[in-house]
């Protein structure tokens, strides 16, 4: 086990009202005593949009942050019914954005669009959460490393600020179906989307890249051998505060 940061970021998804700032304190009272006492962890929780201002006002923290969970790839205000920008989400107090989420390219988000998208986040100074991962079919038929190049490859701008990325591993096939990628394959796609990353972009770093799907307090123990994961995005068992805490807390055990 590292000492680096680690990063556990909650998606809520479409989940969530007011009275959920309960759970967000919960998670923050352990947090300020684990932190302490062990590790250093950053904690994340992408909420959905009517939420954000809410939490924002009333909770402040330097080790929880709150996000958006996706934007409208337009910068400026515009006529697009239901919509919302990163400069929106940005004045309502988001600091994060996940973007790419494999629900989202499901609604229409393409490479192009997410290209965008990241572009005008990073222009309101959001941290953004890029999300890539390959489809069943995609993984039955060897194309894993393909799919990830060619989503690191025509999502990211060669120009972008490389500290506000973070990359999320989410293997489609494994979102909310209780399935995790074998270890030592889940190593070497971690190896590989850094090394991509850093041909890609011309630099000697990777950002933070987190893995999701299926994440919970019972099989987070078998990740902690994979050095290379700097972090977690969890989706269903992030909207229990109890699960959340568990999970941290059985990583480092
Ligand atoms: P689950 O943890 O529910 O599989 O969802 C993962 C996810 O989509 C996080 O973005």
């Amino acid at each position: 086990m590292t000492n680096k940061l680690k990063y556990f970021v909650g998606n809520w998804k479409m989940f969530g009202s007011f009275s959920s700032l309960k759970n967000i304190y919960r998670i923050h009272r352990f947090c300020v005593k684990f932190n302490k006492a062990r590790k250093k962890n950053k904690i994340i929780l992408c909420v959905p949009n009517t939420l954000i201002y809410f939490f924002t006002k009333k909770f402040r923290s330097k080790i929880i942050s709150i996000g958006a969970q996706n934007c409208h790839h337009h910068q400026t205000k515009g006529s697009f019914t239901g919509s919302v920008n990163a400069k929106m989400l940005k004045n309502v107090g988001a600091k994060y954005i996940i973007l790419g989420h494999s629900e989202s390219r499901h609604e229409g988000d393409t490479n192009q669009l997410i290209k965008k998208k990241i572009k005008s986040a990073l222009n309101q100074q959001l941290y953004v959460i890029f999300c890539i991962g390959e489809t069943y079919s995609e993984k039955i038929r060897k194309k894993t490393f393909s799919v990830l190049k060619n989503q690191l490859k025509s999502s990211m701008d060669k120009k972008i600020n490389l500290n506000n990325i973070i990359i999320a591993y989410e293997p489609v096939w494994s979102i909310g179906t209780g399935k995790i990628p074998k270890i030592d394959s889940l190593r070497n796609i971690f190896r590989f989307i850094k090394n991509e990353f850093k041909k890609n972009l011309k630099t000697k770093t990777s950002p933070p890249v987190l893995y999701g799907g299926s994440v919970n307090d019972k099989n987070i123990t078998k990740f902690t051998s994979i050095l290379e994961i700097d972090g977690f995005l969890i989706g269903g068992a992030s909207r229990s505060s109890k699960k959340f805490i568990d999970i941290i807390k059985n990583y480092y055990k």
